[in-house]
């Protein structure tokens, strides 16, 4: 008996000296992912299990990075990008993974290459409650899991992961409270929650992560004040977009570079410190409840070239010495209560400046300024006045948007007070379908009204780059039924996306001097352009990214309503969307 106890220990012993070698477990490591992830297309490439994964070719869509022989980075980008109408925690067939799949094992078989830094696991259907023990992971510094299914809270346990320094878990179904770890931890650069289910307020400890330079929450269900973020001297990127968030907004950080805030229901006077952010670029504090005059310092910095105050309920009038940076290339002051001349520097034709100042009550344009009457009584609230004969004009209009609002509002987390601003736009843009002031031929295209005015309530769909083989699958490569006409600026062809979307493609042949940086800026400010009122740009595409001087086509995706007029779109078949 006891001779097998010898031998045992023995073979036991040998199995710990000589463990087999790192390659080959890592293999088998990755075999296992692969296996729990449903076998994805995108690893075909790990279909031989005896080739060295770290010596594979990596694509942008699998990566796999080694250092010595332990794998360090792991990047898989899946084509899961469905979204379910609803998704309340169980798989759904085709679009998550099956029932199957547990996400807990899957954390458990990462967890078997300790020496990760950088997972990236992107649209491949992941589903469940992201479990504590991710903070196994303990070299991680880079954690992106967007673009998945997964709910609950954010684990606490993601504070003990000390290297941990950018933390993405986009377009989740996260339905807890926003993390409030930050005195634990103060190495965070990049937070990245939006398009999630997360509730309550901003923690003040927020302001504990000092080293973070990019905080965007935008597209929750956030509430609250905007935190004081004064501490945060590093942060250059803030997004609060389409949240609840209330309140005043608080001073800023200096070295801000972009802040967004629309769509909340900000009040207070805009501060006048926000016209000493020197280094900012874009600002949007579109569709709040905004009150008093803007800070003038705001259209003379030195960097600035974004300016969105739409729809608030901003007044007084500009003094006519105000000056504007050479850098400012669009100012949307439409639909608030300001009076007065406009600035000449906001004159339409100057410097190629985009302005757009409707629904106000400027003494310029009076055509497209509120009436007389409306201009003279003072105002309490956005939504509390009509300009009656507008609602004449378009009353059929309205009052089916009206009903539809109504409908949706059930549910909608949308505030009422939301739904008839977005209605007062809703209006301006039936008196002004001229689509003057933008001048951005690219965005302008009379056929196309966005899916989210039809909707009157809902979410613009987030701006995101498309692939090639998307748009080829979208228009079964570019066939000749897909081609709609040729305007001045490039062919235009219709698809439909893999999630039943209708979208319209403009493909621009690229003249050389475009750099990809530069091209990318532009196709940033075009993103940053998108407003409710106007066709709504989903993305871009650009043909040829890997190699820098072979861009020859970009691709901008629209979304696309096939012709006909507003109250087609509101009887039409497409109702049945929401
Ligand atoms: C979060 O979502 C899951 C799945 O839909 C649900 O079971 C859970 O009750 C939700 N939790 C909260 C706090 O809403
Ligand atoms: C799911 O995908 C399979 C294989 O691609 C297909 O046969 C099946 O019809 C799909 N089911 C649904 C509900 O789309
Ligand atoms: C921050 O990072 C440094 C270096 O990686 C590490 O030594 C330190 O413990 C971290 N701090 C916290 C609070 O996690």
């Amino acid at each position: 008996m006891a001779w097998h106890f010898t031998a045992a220990f023995m073979i036991a012993t040998c199995l710990m000296l000589f463990p087999r070698s790192e390659q080959s477990s890592q293999g088998e490591v990755l075999q296992q992912l692969r296996k729990q992830l449903e076998y994805p297309r995108q690893l075909d490439v790990w279909n031989n299990p005896n080739s060295d994964p770290c010596y594979t070719q990596p694509t942008s869509v699998v990566t796999v990075a080694c250092e010595g022989n332990a794998i360090t980075e792991l990047k898989i980008i899946g084509d899961r990008i469905t979204k379910p109408p609803k998704f309340s925690g169980y798989p759904v067939s085709n679009i998550t993974l099956s029932e199957a799949f547990v996400l807990d094992s899957f954390v458990t078989t990462l967890a078997r290459l300790p020496a990760l830094h950088v997972v990236i696991l992107v649209s491949l259907g992941l589903w469940g409650p992201l479990p504590d023990k991710i903070h196994r992971l303990s070299s991680l510094q880079v954690l992106d899991l967007s673009s998945n299914f997964l709910y609950g809270s954010i684990p606490p346990k993601l504070s003990a992961m000390p290297k941990l320094h950018t933390l993405t878990l986009d377009g989740n179904f996260f339905n807890g409270t926003m993390p409030d770890w930050f005195n634990l931890y103060s190495n965070l650069t990049v937070l990245r929650l939006q398009r999630n289910r997360l509730k309550g307020p901003i923690p003040a400890s927020i302001g504990k992560a000092t080293m973070l330079s990019e905080l965007a929450l935008a597209g929750n269900s956030i509430a609250g004040e905007v935190p004081q973020l004064g501490s945060l001297n590093k942060l250059e990127m803030l997004d609060l977009r389409d949240n609840e968030l209330d309140g005043e907004l608080p001073e800023l950080p200096t070295a801000l570079v972009t802040i967004l805030l629309s769509k909340n229901s900000l009040k207070g006077e805009i501060p006048e410190q926000f016209g000493q952010l020197n280094r900012l670029q874009h600002l949007d504090l579109s569709f709040n409840f905004l009150v008093g005059k803007p800070p003038e310092k705001l259209f003379a910095l030195p960097s600035i070239s974004y300016l969105n105050l739409a729809a608030n309920m901003l007044s007084g009038s500009f003094s006519t010495s105000l000056t504007c940076s050479s850098t400012l290339g669009f100012v949307d002051l439409s639909t608030n209560q300001l009076t007065g001349d406009l600035p000449v520097c906001l004159n339409v034709n100057v410097n190629n400046r985009v302005v757009k100042f409707d629904g106000n009550c400027f003494s310029d344009d009076p055509e497209h300024q509120h009436e007389t009457k409306y201009c003279q009584q003072p105002h309490k609230g956005r939504g509390s006045n009509k300009d009656v004969g507008l609602v004449v004009t378009v009353v059929g209009v309205v009052f089916i948007v009206l009903v539809l609002s109504l409908i949706l509002m059930a549910s909608n987390r949308r505030s009422c007070q939301r739904v008839l601003a977005e209605q007062q736009l809703l209006q301006k843009q039936m008196q002004d379908n001229s689509t003057s002031g933008m001048s951005t031929e690219l965005l302008v295209n009379a056929r196309y009204i966005s899916q989210a005015v039809k909707l009157g309530t809902q979410i613009m769909p987030m701006y995101r780059a498309f692939s090639l083989e998307e748009l080829k699958e979208a228009t079964k490569s570019f066939e000749r039924s897909a081609f709609l006409g040729e305007g001045s600026i490039g062919k235009l062809y219709k698809g439909k996306l893999e999630n039943g979307t209708l979208i319209a493609i403009r493909c621009l042949a690229l003249h050389q001097r475009y750099s990809i940086r530069n091209l990318k800026l532009r196709l940033d400010l075009l993103a940053k352009l998108r407003h409710p009122n106007l066709v709504c740009l989903l993305g871009h595409c650009i043909d040829g990214e890997v190699d820098e001087s072979s861009v020859k086509r970009v691709f901008l995706v629209y979304e696309y309503v096939p012709s006909g007029t507003f109250p087609s779109y509101l009887s039409g078949k497409e109702l049945k969307i929401k």
